[in-house]
């Protein structure tokens, strides 16, 4: 009997990356999963890929910044699968490194628009299903800034110290209602978000140790995805206004003592995940 029998979920962003990875997870653990992103294709090739596994699986393009296509996703999951159990606000965009300043506007509003609105526009709707059925379980995915101010990668941070605060604020507000709201920050996950890097021209040097960074501490999508299993399951039944942080000071000792370990037994570096590419500055 797996830990999600019989549940629907939907999972944002569940084409690639971490959200494709928990939409696996939670299919593995007997969950029905309907998957979104921007993409048709990636949609139908995520789609393909869980039902190839024996999964109940089925997809639908949306942008989340889009609430009428939030709503209509919703609505899939109930027309295909008859219910609404789970609802992961995976999908996100880191946006370039570099300063505020010399953001073009346009990207800076692209990650608002998907960490910030794509979240409210996602919580709103699962939230108001869920509260007229007395039950269903809302996970919101954090990242790095959560906790506060990141230099040189603002629109990512503010929007996950947004992406708290949002997720703590509608816990409180819902407490008594029989659903359940988390936040959920995974740490450093090897996916495209964090290996395939748009540098501001001008701030390349701050990115020197990042490839050393990922090294230490980064790791496969399958293991937050199997503590989301974990959330959307029943042992957190009654446990509204939890984060769950995977970042913990032991991991991220562990992965230093390793990098450390290794380039004092002189062993090489393996070969480098990171690849960074140079965006020009927006002009003043
Ligand atoms: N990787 C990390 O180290 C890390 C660390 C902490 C937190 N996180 C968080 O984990 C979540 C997943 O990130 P990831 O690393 O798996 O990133 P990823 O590999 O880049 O995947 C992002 C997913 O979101 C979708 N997406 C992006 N914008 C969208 C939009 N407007 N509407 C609908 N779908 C959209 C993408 O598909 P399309 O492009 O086809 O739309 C893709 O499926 C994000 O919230 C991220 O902030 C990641």
């Amino acid at each position: 009997m797996g830990a999600l029998d019989g549940k629907v979920a939907v999972v944002t962003g569940g084409t690639r990356g971490l959200g494709l990875a928990i939409a696996q997870a939670f299919s593995a653990e007997g969950a029905a999963v309907v998957v979104a992103s921007r993409s048709q294709q990636a949609v139908d090739a995520a789609v393909a890929q869980l039902q190839a596994a024996r999964g109940r699986a089925a997809g639908r393009q949306v942008d989340v910044g889009d609430l009428t296509q939030v709503e209509a996703l919703a609505a899939c999951a109930k027309d295909q699968f008859g219910g609404l159990d789970v609802w992961v606000n995976n999908a996100g965009v880191a946006g370039p490194y570099g300063p505020t300043l010399d953001f073009t506007p346009d990207v800076f509003y692209q990650v608002v628009q998907t960490n910030v609105v794509g979240v409210y526009n996602g919580s709103r709707t699962a939230m108001r299903i869920f509260q007229a059925q007395h039950h269903g379980k809302l996970i919101n995915v954090l990242g790095h800034g959560y906790k506060g101010p990141v230099p040189w990668q603002n629109a990512y941070s503010a929007s996950k110290a947004w992406g708290r605060s949002f997720t703590m604020a509608l816990a409180a507000e819902t407490k008594a209602s029989g659903v359940e709201v988390f936040a959920f920050n995974p740490g450093m996950v090897l996916t495209d978000l964090l290996t395939d890097v748009e540098v501001i021209g001008g701030s390349e040097g701050r990115l020197r140790r990042f490839p050393a960074v990922v090294r230490m501490w980064a790791k496969p999508p399958e293991l937050p995805a199997r503590k989301a299993v974990w959330i959307a399951s029943t042992a957190t039944d009654g446990r509204t206004g939890l984060l769950i942080n995977l970042f913990s000071p032991w991991q991220m000792l562990a992965g230093a003592l390793g990098e450390g370990w290794r380039s004092l037994t002189g062993h090489p570096a393996p070969p480098d995940l990171v690849r960074v590419r140079t965006v020009p500055p927006a002009s003043r």
